[in-house]
């Protein structure tokens, strides 16, 4: 396993080993106020001392209706901030990084009144009718991204993810399906990402990488391919974006043919994208078994792996994948008889 043990650096983000953990929302341990409790705090630090090398904390929205649901995390006040810090320090003691991943659910917007959107159509049946954004109140927007990410900078995170990717608002604008807009965001689709990102920029410092999560394909009928994701990928990587963390779908519609899922599936969308934009990427998408991940990252498919599902069932995850001297250095010393026979 001595691509998943090897340590990585971009700009100033040094990590440990290949290992990360990616965003995951924990909804039903009813957050209050947008700010994580003990449970986001156990949570976390578990997978640090489990040998994470990168964990990126779960969708982190700007303002209150940007939540999928009132149970979710949120930087929108500086009252947010020392919770998070409480979370980044403690696992910074392990030796593992931490970021968050900023975002706006848009029209996925659950628990909002009146959802907000790059349009006024519905994701599908089970979501509420949006209101489209006017151009003014896109450009707030990407002032609350700012804001957040600011936030984010003085909680301590190492690094920052803005969510592109799930059909959330800023897939919903850069979707040829979704925005039928006609104001500059419609006919530039990657103008509000691109001014995210920019506003993100110039608010971090500038040896920490900005990362960027972005569904590769869509499934819903009519929707956009790798070729549109590319080009999105290249505005973006321009605008600022150091890393992409590849994954794809959950634009809402559901589509007459649901590709199933299996392990690595999204693998050749992350291989497709680093080869054609030369940018480091992060492969994601049932990678559990370590020999799969291994030879993701051995193949130059991918420069990380993300391990989501099979980390909420062993937070040992990286600690049980690695083996011998690999794994040496990653035990908690409380821990190391346990690894002793
Ligand atoms: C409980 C749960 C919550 C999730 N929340 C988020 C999220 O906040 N942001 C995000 O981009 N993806 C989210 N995802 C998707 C995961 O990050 C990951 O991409 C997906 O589970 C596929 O990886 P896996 O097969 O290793 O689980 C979530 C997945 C799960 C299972």
């Amino acid at each position: 396993m001595n691509h998943l043990a090897s340590t990585y650096q971009i700009k100033n983000l040094h990590l440990k080993n290949r290992i990360v953990m990616p965003p995951m929302c924990q909804y039903s341990v009813t957050a209050k106020d947008g700010i994580p409790n003990d449970w986001h705090f156990v949570h976390y630090v578990s997978r640090a001392i489990g040998g994470t090398g990168l964990i990126i904390m779960e969708m982190t929205d700007i303002e209150p209706d940007g939540r999928i649901s009132d149970y979710d995390l949120g930087l929108w006040s500086n009252d947010q901030i020392p919770a998070f810090r409480r979370i980044i320090d403690e696992v910074h003691k392990y030796g593992t990084k931490i970021g968050i991943q900023i975002a706006h659910a848009g029209r996925k917007a659950e628990d909002a009144e009146i959802p907000v959107s790059s349009t006024y159509i519905a994701a599908n049946k089970h979501y509420k009718q949006p209101r489209a954004l006017t151009t003014e109140e896109v450009k707030q927007k990407v002032i609350q991204f700012k804001e957040a990410a600011i936030r984010a900078v003085e909680a301590g995170v190492d690094t920052i993810e803005i969510h592109g990717a799930h059909g959330y608002l800023i897939h919903q604008f850069h979707s040829p399906a979704i925005n039928q807009r006609n104001d500059k965001y419609g006919l530039d689709l990657a103008l509000f990402g691109t001014e995210v990102i920019q506003a993100i920029k110039s608010v971090i410092p500038p040896d920490m990488p900005l990362l960027m999560r972005i569904s590769a394909v869509e499934y819903m009928d009519g929707g956009y391919d790798l070729e549109h994701s590319i080009a999105l990928c290249r505005r973006y990587s321009e605008a600022g974006v150091d890393m992409f963390h590849i994954s794809s779908g959950g634009e809402g519609p559901s589509p007459k043919v649901k590709p199933r899922n299996y392990p690595g599936y999204q693998v050749p969308y992350a291989r497709s994208i680093k080869e054609a934009l030369h940018v480091p990427v992060i492969a994601v998408g049932m990678l559990d078994d370590p020999t799969l991940a291994e030879a993701t990252l051995a193949n130059g498919n991918a420069d990380l792996v993300a391990i989501g599902r099979a980390m909420l069932r062993d937070p040992y995850w990286a600690l049980h994948a690695l083996q011998g001297e690999e794994r040496k250095s990653l035990i908690p010393k409380p821990y190391e008889r346990g690894f002793m026979y």
